[in-house]
């Protein structure tokens, strides 16, 4: 099953636009998202770009590269002639704290931190909420400022995780907000409907027991 919603949708007609005309300056775009999601990325490029399209974007993932060899030759590719790069949250952190090793040449650093991508896309960025986490510290030293953070959970109560979540793609807070109006079109309209039963004898006289006895503090009601 494919997940389709709004904000991909607007996310893949940026990157297009983005990376086929030049004078935007965008060679590589990088999206961050949960493993679970990167095949489903590259499905909603196919869908949404017509053919032949989807092919110049030269889209790539590493996830399923078998070995190492294979993820920096594909890592390598991307570096040079740019298209768009699919990762995992996990992955990035793994291959992006690499130290210099003799083949990769710190291969890694250079695709996914700096210079890193044009254009970063993190899928769920509720995972960002927390400036002291591995994998915030680690992304915030990607060097681009243009990032775009996609999440349905961006408040849970608390202020600071949405705050760190704003700093990290806009340390000025500009922000575009969507709230329950957008999908009003497509939901069934809401109707409450108040009714009133008078209440039977027995239930008249519990309730006056339960107001005269644990209503006034004198008599906690029982535990169960
Ligand atoms: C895809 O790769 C080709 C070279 O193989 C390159 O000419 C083209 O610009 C790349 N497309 C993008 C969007 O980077
Ligand atoms: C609760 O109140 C009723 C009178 O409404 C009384 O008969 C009964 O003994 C009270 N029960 C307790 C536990 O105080």
């Amino acid at each position: 099953m494919l997940n389709f919603s709004k904000s991909n949708l607007q996310i893949v007609t940026l990157a297009h636009t983005v990376l086929v005309n030049s004078p935007c300056r965008v060679t590589r775009v990088l999206i961050v998202c949960p493993v679970s999601t990167i095949l489903n990325w590259e499905n909603e490029l196919k869908i949404w770009l017509p053919d032949g399209t989807f092919d110049a974007l030269n889209v790539s993932e590493i996830a399923s590269c078998k070995n190492s060899k294979a993820k920096e030759e594909k890592m390598k590719r991307w570096l040079d002639r740019g298209g768009v790069m699919i990762i995992g949250y996990e992955m990035f952190r793994g291959q992006a704290n690499q130290k210099d090793n003799p083949s990769g040449q710190n291969l890694f650093t250079r695709c996914l931190v700096v210079p890193g991508p044009d254009l970063l896309i993190c899928d769920e960025g509720h995972l960002l909420k927390n400036e002291d986490s591995q994998i915030y510290k680690c992304m915030n030293k990607i060097l681009t400022r243009r990032r775009i953070m996609l999440t349905g959970t961006p408040l849970q109560n608390n202020m600071f995780e949405f705050f760190t979540m704003v700093e990290f793609v806009h340390p000025t807070h500009t922000l575009q907000r969507f709230d329950s109006d957008i999908l009003a079109p497509f939901l069934p309209p809401k109707h409450e409907y108040v009714v009133s039963v008078k209440i039977s004898e027995v239930q008249s006289r519990l309730y006056q027991q339960y107001l005269d006895n644990y209503t006034k503090g004198a008599v906690q009601p029982p535990e169960s």
